[in-house]
Protein backbone atom coordinates (compact mmCIF):
# COMPACT_ATOMS: atom_id res chain seq x y z
CA UNK A 1 0.00 0.00 0.00
CA UNK A 2 1.37 3.55 -0.89
CA UNK A 3 2.59 4.88 2.32
CA UNK A 4 1.05 8.25 3.07
CA UNK A 5 4.15 9.80 4.38
CA UNK A 6 5.59 9.38 0.69
CA UNK A 7 2.18 10.92 -0.78
CA UNK A 8 2.33 14.51 0.50
CA UNK A 9 3.92 17.11 -1.49
CA UNK A 10 5.66 19.87 -0.15
CA UNK A 11 7.71 22.47 -1.36
CA UNK A 12 11.30 23.06 0.39
CA UNK A 13 14.39 25.27 -1.14
CA UNK A 14 17.08 24.99 0.60
CA UNK A 15 20.27 27.69 0.15
CA UNK A 16 22.75 25.99 -1.84
CA UNK A 17 25.30 27.83 -0.26
CA UNK A 18 24.16 26.60 3.62
CA UNK A 19 23.02 23.34 2.32
CA UNK A 20 25.00 20.85 3.93
CA UNK A 21 26.43 17.95 1.92
CA UNK A 22 25.16 15.62 4.48
CA UNK A 23 21.39 16.21 2.78
CA UNK A 24 21.84 14.67 -0.38
CA UNK A 25 22.82 11.40 1.02
CA UNK A 26 20.14 11.99 3.45
CA UNK A 27 16.51 9.71 3.30
CA UNK A 28 15.05 12.64 2.40
CA UNK A 29 14.34 12.92 -1.34
CA UNK A 30 16.04 15.42 -2.64
CA UNK A 31 17.54 17.21 -5.77
CA UNK A 32 20.97 18.53 -5.61
CA UNK A 33 22.60 21.44 -7.67
CA UNK A 34 23.66 24.94 -7.58
CA UNK A 35 21.82 28.00 -8.51
CA UNK A 36 23.14 29.40 -11.98
CA UNK A 37 26.43 29.30 -12.46
CA UNK A 38 29.09 30.22 -14.60
CA UNK A 39 30.84 27.74 -16.95
CA UNK A 40 34.33 29.06 -14.76
CA UNK A 41 32.37 27.73 -11.58
CA UNK A 42 30.97 24.61 -12.78
CA UNK A 43 34.87 23.26 -14.17
CA UNK A 44 35.95 24.44 -10.68
CA UNK A 45 33.09 22.42 -8.99
CA UNK A 46 33.34 18.94 -10.88
CA UNK A 47 36.44 18.02 -9.17
CA UNK A 48 34.86 19.08 -5.89
CA UNK A 49 31.45 18.25 -5.78
CA UNK A 50 29.83 15.41 -8.49
CA UNK A 51 26.27 15.64 -7.16
CA UNK A 52 25.91 19.42 -7.92
CA UNK A 53 25.12 17.95 -11.78
CA UNK A 54 23.54 21.50 -13.59
CA UNK A 55 21.35 21.86 -16.22
CA UNK A 56 22.06 25.82 -16.06
CA UNK A 57 25.27 26.40 -17.76
CA UNK A 58 25.34 24.10 -20.77
CA UNK A 59 27.29 25.83 -23.28
CA UNK A 60 30.72 27.16 -21.98
CA UNK A 61 31.16 30.48 -23.72
CA UNK A 62 27.75 31.54 -23.60
CA UNK A 63 26.94 34.66 -21.74
CA UNK A 64 25.33 34.07 -17.83
CA UNK A 65 21.85 35.40 -18.49
CA UNK A 66 20.86 33.24 -21.35
CA UNK A 67 17.97 30.61 -20.36
CA UNK A 68 18.63 32.16 -17.29
CA UNK A 69 14.79 32.18 -16.53
CA UNK A 70 13.93 29.05 -18.38
CA UNK A 71 15.85 26.04 -17.00
CA UNK A 72 15.01 23.58 -14.40
CA UNK A 73 17.96 23.89 -11.65
CA UNK A 74 18.45 20.96 -9.33
CA UNK A 75 19.44 23.10 -6.24
CA UNK A 76 15.81 23.28 -5.46
CA UNK A 77 15.07 20.83 -3.22
CA UNK A 78 11.28 19.93 -2.76
CA UNK A 79 9.98 16.93 0.12
CA UNK A 80 7.16 16.43 1.94
CA UNK A 81 6.79 17.15 5.46
CA UNK A 82 6.28 14.94 8.06
CA UNK A 83 2.75 13.05 9.12
CA UNK A 84 2.76 15.69 12.22
CA UNK A 85 3.77 18.77 10.36
CA UNK A 86 0.93 18.26 7.33
CA UNK A 87 -1.03 21.03 7.48
CA UNK A 88 -5.06 20.52 7.10
CA UNK A 89 -7.38 22.12 4.98
CA UNK A 90 -9.54 24.28 6.72
CA UNK A 91 -13.25 24.41 4.95
CA UNK A 92 -14.28 27.74 3.08
CA UNK A 93 -16.11 30.10 4.58
CA UNK A 94 -18.70 32.36 3.52
CA UNK A 95 -17.38 32.28 0.04
CA UNK A 96 -18.38 28.52 -1.04
CA UNK A 97 -21.91 28.50 0.16
CA UNK A 98 -25.30 29.05 -1.98
CA UNK A 99 -26.55 32.44 -1.93
CA UNK A 100 -29.70 33.82 -3.70
CA UNK A 101 -28.28 35.87 -6.49
CA UNK A 102 -30.25 34.38 -9.30
CA UNK A 103 -28.10 32.27 -11.70
CA UNK A 104 -28.57 29.58 -14.42
CA UNK A 105 -30.40 26.89 -12.83
CA UNK A 106 -28.25 24.42 -15.33
CA UNK A 107 -25.16 24.65 -12.70
CA UNK A 108 -27.43 23.30 -9.82
CA UNK A 109 -26.11 19.73 -9.14
CA UNK A 110 -29.42 19.16 -7.31
CA UNK A 111 -30.09 14.62 -7.04
CA UNK A 112 -26.50 14.19 -8.01
CA UNK A 113 -24.00 11.81 -6.22
CA UNK A 114 -20.63 13.12 -7.38
CA UNK A 115 -17.17 11.46 -5.98
CA UNK A 116 -14.10 12.93 -5.62
CA UNK A 117 -10.55 11.11 -5.06
CA UNK A 118 -8.35 12.78 -2.93
CA UNK A 119 -10.90 14.72 -1.05
CA UNK A 120 -9.65 14.44 2.28
CA UNK A 121 -7.33 17.70 1.54
CA UNK A 122 -6.30 20.48 -0.54
CA UNK A 123 -8.00 21.07 -3.73
CA UNK A 124 -10.08 18.39 -3.61
CA UNK A 125 -11.56 18.91 -0.34
CA UNK A 126 -12.32 22.29 -1.75
CA UNK A 127 -13.75 20.97 -4.89
CA UNK A 128 -16.12 18.78 -2.35
CA UNK A 129 -17.30 21.53 -0.81
CA UNK A 130 -18.12 23.44 -3.94
CA UNK A 131 -20.42 20.61 -4.72
CA UNK A 132 -22.00 20.33 -2.09
CA UNK A 133 -23.23 23.96 -2.03
CA UNK A 134 -24.14 23.45 -5.40
CA UNK A 135 -26.14 20.47 -4.49
CA UNK A 136 -24.91 17.20 -4.52
CA UNK A 137 -24.46 14.37 -2.46
CA UNK A 138 -20.57 13.31 -2.05
CA UNK A 139 -18.69 10.37 -1.02
CA UNK A 140 -14.90 11.28 -0.79
CA UNK A 141 -12.01 8.97 -1.25
CA UNK A 142 -9.07 9.30 0.22
CA UNK A 143 -6.16 6.98 1.74
CA UNK A 144 -6.40 8.83 4.76
CA UNK A 145 -9.88 7.84 5.88
CA UNK A 146 -9.64 9.22 9.04
CA UNK A 147 -8.97 12.94 8.04
CA UNK A 148 -11.88 12.20 5.10
CA UNK A 149 -14.66 11.30 8.01
CA UNK A 150 -13.49 14.35 9.89
CA UNK A 151 -13.41 16.61 6.74
CA UNK A 152 -16.85 15.19 5.44
CA UNK A 153 -18.82 16.16 8.84
CA UNK A 154 -17.14 19.85 8.57
CA UNK A 155 -18.70 19.78 5.47
CA UNK A 156 -22.39 19.21 6.62
CA UNK A 157 -21.60 21.44 9.74
CA UNK A 158 -20.44 24.31 7.33
CA UNK A 159 -23.10 23.73 4.76
CA UNK A 160 -25.70 23.57 8.14
CA UNK A 161 -24.12 27.34 8.84
CA UNK A 162 -24.37 28.61 5.23
CA UNK A 163 -27.99 27.92 5.17
CA UNK A 164 -30.33 28.01 8.38
CA UNK A 165 -33.58 26.63 8.05
CA UNK A 166 -32.47 24.31 5.28
CA UNK A 167 -34.13 20.89 6.07
CA UNK A 168 -32.56 18.90 3.21
CA UNK A 169 -29.26 18.12 4.64
CA UNK A 170 -26.67 16.96 1.64
CA UNK A 171 -25.35 13.15 2.46
CA UNK A 172 -21.51 13.15 2.77
CA UNK A 173 -19.51 10.15 3.28
CA UNK A 174 -16.00 9.10 3.61
CA UNK A 175 -14.24 6.14 1.91
CA UNK A 176 -10.58 4.42 2.02
CA UNK A 177 -9.00 4.33 -1.66
CA UNK A 178 -5.82 3.72 -2.76
CA UNK A 179 -6.26 4.86 -5.99
CA UNK A 180 -3.45 2.77 -7.83
CA UNK A 181 -4.73 -0.29 -6.83
CA UNK A 182 -7.64 -2.03 -8.89
CA UNK A 183 -8.75 -4.24 -5.79
CA UNK A 184 -9.75 -0.91 -3.57
CA UNK A 185 -10.74 0.77 -5.83
CA UNK A 186 -13.10 -1.72 -6.73
CA UNK A 187 -14.40 -2.22 -3.05
CA UNK A 188 -14.53 1.53 -2.40
CA UNK A 189 -17.00 2.09 -5.24
CA UNK A 190 -19.01 -0.72 -4.05
CA UNK A 191 -18.75 0.68 -0.74
CA UNK A 192 -20.15 4.10 -2.07
CA UNK A 193 -23.00 2.51 -4.42
CA UNK A 194 -24.41 0.64 -1.05
CA UNK A 195 -24.25 4.03 0.63
CA UNK A 196 -25.39 6.36 -1.60
CA UNK A 197 -27.45 3.78 -4.49
CA UNK A 198 -25.15 5.68 -7.48
CA UNK A 199 -22.77 7.94 -8.82
CA UNK A 200 -23.55 10.26 -11.39
CA UNK A 201 -20.48 12.52 -11.25
CA UNK A 202 -16.44 11.82 -10.81
CA UNK A 203 -13.38 13.76 -9.97
CA UNK A 204 -10.02 12.75 -9.53
CA UNK A 205 -7.79 14.93 -7.31
CA UNK A 206 -5.81 12.06 -5.86
CA UNK A 207 -2.67 12.87 -7.14
CA UNK A 208 1.20 14.11 -5.76
CA UNK A 209 4.54 16.09 -7.06
CA UNK A 210 8.16 14.80 -6.32
CA UNK A 211 11.22 16.66 -7.62
CA UNK A 212 13.93 14.85 -8.38
CA UNK A 213 16.72 15.51 -11.56
CA UNK A 214 15.48 12.88 -13.84
CA UNK A 215 19.01 10.76 -13.56
CA UNK A 216 18.34 10.27 -10.19
CA UNK A 217 15.11 9.81 -9.99
CA UNK A 218 14.18 6.37 -7.92
CA UNK A 219 12.42 4.31 -10.45
CA UNK A 220 10.14 2.86 -7.70
CA UNK A 221 9.55 6.52 -6.52
CA UNK A 222 8.77 7.29 -10.62
CA UNK A 223 6.52 3.76 -10.69
CA UNK A 224 4.38 5.08 -7.83
CA UNK A 225 3.85 7.94 -8.74
CA UNK A 226 2.60 7.35 -11.77
CA UNK A 227 0.58 4.71 -10.29
CA UNK A 228 -0.98 7.44 -8.10
CA UNK A 229 -1.81 10.16 -11.01
CA UNK A 230 -2.67 8.40 -13.57
CA UNK A 231 -3.39 4.76 -13.07
CA UNK A 232 -5.09 5.93 -10.34
CA UNK A 233 -7.44 8.28 -12.35
CA UNK A 234 -8.29 5.55 -15.02
CA UNK A 235 -8.93 2.86 -12.54
CA UNK A 236 -11.36 5.55 -11.00
CA UNK A 237 -12.79 6.79 -14.10
CA UNK A 238 -13.80 3.51 -15.76
CA UNK A 239 -15.14 1.86 -12.74
CA UNK A 240 -17.35 4.84 -12.72
CA UNK A 241 -18.46 5.08 -16.23
CA UNK A 242 -18.43 1.52 -16.24
CA UNK A 243 -21.75 1.79 -13.41
CA UNK A 244 -22.88 4.86 -15.82
CA UNK A 245 -23.74 2.31 -18.68
CA UNK A 246 -24.82 -0.19 -16.80
CA UNK A 247 -27.57 2.18 -15.29
CA UNK A 248 -27.44 4.08 -18.94
CA UNK A 249 -27.47 7.12 -17.08
CA UNK A 250 -25.48 10.31 -18.54
CA UNK A 251 -22.97 11.29 -16.07
CA UNK A 252 -20.07 13.75 -16.03
CA UNK A 253 -15.79 12.66 -15.00
CA UNK A 254 -13.53 15.66 -14.19
CA UNK A 255 -9.56 14.72 -14.09
CA UNK A 256 -7.22 16.93 -12.36
CA UNK A 257 -4.52 17.23 -13.97
CA UNK A 258 -1.94 20.30 -14.22
CA UNK A 259 -0.47 22.77 -16.01
CA UNK A 260 2.44 21.01 -16.18
CA UNK A 261 0.77 18.34 -18.12
CA UNK A 262 1.45 21.40 -20.83
CA UNK A 263 4.16 22.95 -19.81
CA UNK A 264 7.91 22.78 -18.22
CA UNK A 265 7.71 24.41 -14.71
CA UNK A 266 11.08 25.80 -13.53
CA UNK A 267 13.26 25.62 -11.49
CA UNK A 268 12.12 22.58 -9.98
CA UNK A 269 12.88 19.28 -11.77
CA UNK A 270 10.11 17.00 -12.25
CA UNK A 271 10.17 15.41 -15.69
CA UNK A 272 7.92 12.39 -14.71
CA UNK A 273 5.39 14.86 -13.13
CA UNK A 274 4.54 16.51 -15.71
CA UNK A 275 4.80 13.89 -18.07
CA UNK A 276 2.07 11.87 -16.05
CA UNK A 277 -0.24 15.15 -15.89
CA UNK A 278 0.55 15.30 -19.93
CA UNK A 279 -0.81 11.49 -19.76
CA UNK A 280 -4.15 12.77 -17.58
CA UNK A 281 -4.92 15.25 -19.95
CA UNK A 282 -4.90 13.16 -23.27
CA UNK A 283 -6.51 10.36 -21.25
CA UNK A 284 -9.47 12.76 -20.41
CA UNK A 285 -9.69 13.54 -24.32
CA UNK A 286 -9.06 9.98 -25.54
CA UNK A 287 -12.11 8.78 -22.80
CA UNK A 288 -14.33 11.86 -23.96
CA UNK A 289 -14.12 10.14 -27.55
CA UNK A 290 -14.67 7.07 -26.22
CA UNK A 291 -17.40 7.13 -24.17
CA UNK A 292 -19.84 10.09 -26.13
CA UNK A 293 -21.96 7.77 -27.05
CA UNK A 294 -23.03 6.90 -23.69
CA UNK A 295 -23.56 10.59 -23.02
CA UNK A 296 -20.74 10.48 -20.42
CA UNK A 297 -18.76 13.32 -20.90
CA UNK A 298 -14.73 13.54 -19.52
CA UNK A 299 -13.04 16.98 -19.03
CA UNK A 300 -9.37 18.31 -17.38
CA UNK A 301 -9.12 21.11 -15.01
CA UNK A 302 -5.09 22.13 -15.28
CA UNK A 303 -4.60 24.26 -12.11
CA UNK A 304 -1.38 26.61 -12.26
CA UNK A 305 0.40 27.26 -8.83
CA UNK A 306 -2.17 26.77 -5.97
CA UNK A 307 -1.79 28.08 -2.42
CA UNK A 308 -3.14 25.37 -0.66
CA UNK A 309 -2.55 24.87 2.99
CA UNK A 310 0.05 22.67 2.18
CA UNK A 311 1.96 24.98 0.01
CA UNK A 312 1.43 28.03 1.94
CA UNK A 313 3.44 26.63 4.92
CA UNK A 314 6.09 25.83 2.42
CA UNK A 315 6.27 28.50 0.62
CA UNK A 316 5.92 31.43 3.60
CA UNK A 317 9.19 29.37 4.60
CA UNK A 318 10.82 29.57 1.36
CA UNK A 319 9.65 33.23 -0.11
CA UNK A 320 12.54 33.11 -3.04
CA UNK A 321 10.41 30.42 -4.44
CA UNK A 322 7.42 31.99 -4.63
CA UNK A 323 8.73 35.23 -5.89
CA UNK A 324 9.79 32.98 -8.62
CA UNK A 325 6.99 31.44 -9.59
CA UNK A 326 5.00 34.30 -9.24
CA UNK A 327 7.18 36.18 -11.39
CA UNK A 328 6.08 34.01 -13.91
CA UNK A 329 2.61 34.20 -13.37
CA UNK A 330 0.29 36.91 -15.94
CA UNK A 331 -1.92 37.71 -12.96
CA UNK A 332 0.89 38.40 -10.67
CA UNK A 333 0.04 35.81 -7.87
CA UNK A 334 -0.72 32.31 -7.62
CA UNK A 335 -4.51 30.83 -7.15
CA UNK A 336 -6.42 29.21 -4.43
CA UNK A 337 -8.38 25.93 -4.30
CA UNK A 338 -11.49 28.24 -4.34
CA UNK A 339 -10.31 28.99 -7.77
CA UNK A 340 -11.54 25.88 -8.93
CA UNK A 341 -15.27 25.98 -7.26
CA UNK A 342 -16.69 27.44 -10.14
CA UNK A 343 -14.45 25.36 -12.93
CA UNK A 344 -15.33 21.94 -11.49
CA UNK A 345 -19.09 22.88 -10.76
CA UNK A 346 -19.62 23.97 -14.52
CA UNK A 347 -17.41 21.02 -16.24
CA UNK A 348 -19.99 18.33 -13.76
CA UNK A 349 -23.49 20.36 -14.45
CA UNK A 350 -25.65 20.72 -17.65
CA UNK A 351 -24.04 24.02 -18.15
CA UNK A 352 -21.28 22.60 -19.84
CA UNK A 353 -23.73 19.93 -21.76
CA UNK A 354 -22.02 19.91 -24.62
CA UNK A 355 -18.22 20.50 -23.53
CA UNK A 356 -16.05 17.18 -23.84
CA UNK A 357 -12.46 16.24 -24.28
CA UNK A 358 -11.61 19.88 -22.85
CA UNK A 359 -8.68 20.98 -20.57
CA UNK A 360 -9.55 23.78 -18.77
CA UNK A 361 -6.48 25.81 -17.65
CA UNK A 362 -7.15 27.62 -14.18
CA UNK A 363 -3.38 29.23 -14.00
CA UNK A 364 -3.78 32.79 -13.68
CA UNK A 365 -2.52 32.93 -17.71
CA UNK A 366 1.02 30.96 -17.00
CA UNK A 367 0.42 28.72 -20.04
CA UNK A 368 -0.17 31.24 -22.52
CA UNK A 369 3.10 33.29 -21.96
N1 LIG B 1 -1.60 22.33 -5.38
C1 LIG B 1 -1.23 22.71 -6.60
O1 LIG B 1 -0.60 23.77 -6.80
C2 LIG B 1 -1.60 21.86 -7.81
C3 LIG B 1 -1.40 22.40 -9.07
C4 LIG B 1 -1.74 21.65 -10.19
C5 LIG B 1 -2.28 20.40 -10.03
N2 LIG B 1 -2.46 19.89 -8.79
C6 LIG B 1 -3.04 18.54 -8.69
O2 LIG B 1 -4.22 18.62 -7.93
C7 LIG B 1 -4.42 17.41 -7.24
C8 LIG B 1 -4.61 17.71 -5.74
O3 LIG B 1 -3.45 18.35 -5.26
P1 LIG B 1 -3.40 19.00 -3.82
O4 LIG B 1 -2.47 20.14 -3.87
O5 LIG B 1 -4.75 19.17 -3.30
O6 LIG B 1 -2.65 17.82 -3.02
P2 LIG B 1 -2.77 17.37 -1.50
O7 LIG B 1 -1.55 16.58 -1.22
O8 LIG B 1 -3.11 18.51 -0.61
O9 LIG B 1 -4.06 16.40 -1.51
C9 LIG B 1 -4.02 15.19 -2.19
C10 LIG B 1 -4.95 14.21 -1.52
O10 LIG B 1 -4.84 12.97 -2.24
C11 LIG B 1 -4.70 11.92 -1.32
N3 LIG B 1 -3.96 10.81 -1.92
C12 LIG B 1 -2.66 10.76 -2.26
N4 LIG B 1 -2.34 9.57 -2.75
C13 LIG B 1 -3.47 8.83 -2.74
C14 LIG B 1 -3.78 7.50 -3.11
N5 LIG B 1 -2.85 6.67 -3.59
N6 LIG B 1 -5.05 7.08 -2.98
C15 LIG B 1 -6.01 7.90 -2.47
N7 LIG B 1 -5.76 9.16 -2.08
C16 LIG B 1 -4.50 9.62 -2.22
C17 LIG B 1 -3.95 12.51 -0.12
O11 LIG B 1 -4.16 11.75 1.07
C18 LIG B 1 -4.57 13.90 -0.07
O12 LIG B 1 -5.71 13.94 0.75
C19 LIG B 1 -3.23 16.52 -7.53
O13 LIG B 1 -3.55 15.66 -8.59
C20 LIG B 1 -2.18 17.52 -7.98
O14 LIG B 1 -1.23 16.94 -8.82
C21 LIG B 1 -2.13 20.58 -7.66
Amino acid sequence: MFKPSLARSAFRVINPVSRPAVLATSSRRLISVTAARSSKDDSNNNNNNNNNKSSLSPHPNSPEHEGQFARTDESVIIEYPPDHEMPRTPVVQGRGGMHFKRTLAQFSLENKVSLVTGGARGLGLVMAQALVASGSDIAIVDLNKEEAQDQAKKLVDQFKKENPGLEDMPNVTAHYADVSNPDSVNEAIAEILEKHGKIDNLVTSAGFTENFDAISYPYDRMKKLWGVNVDGTYLFATAVAKHLMERKAPGSIVMIGSMSGAIVNVPQPQAPYNAAKAAVRHLAASLAVEWAANDIRVNCISPGYMLTALTRKILDENPDLKNKWTSLIPVGKMGTPEDLMGAVTFLLSDASKYITGADLRVDGGYTVT
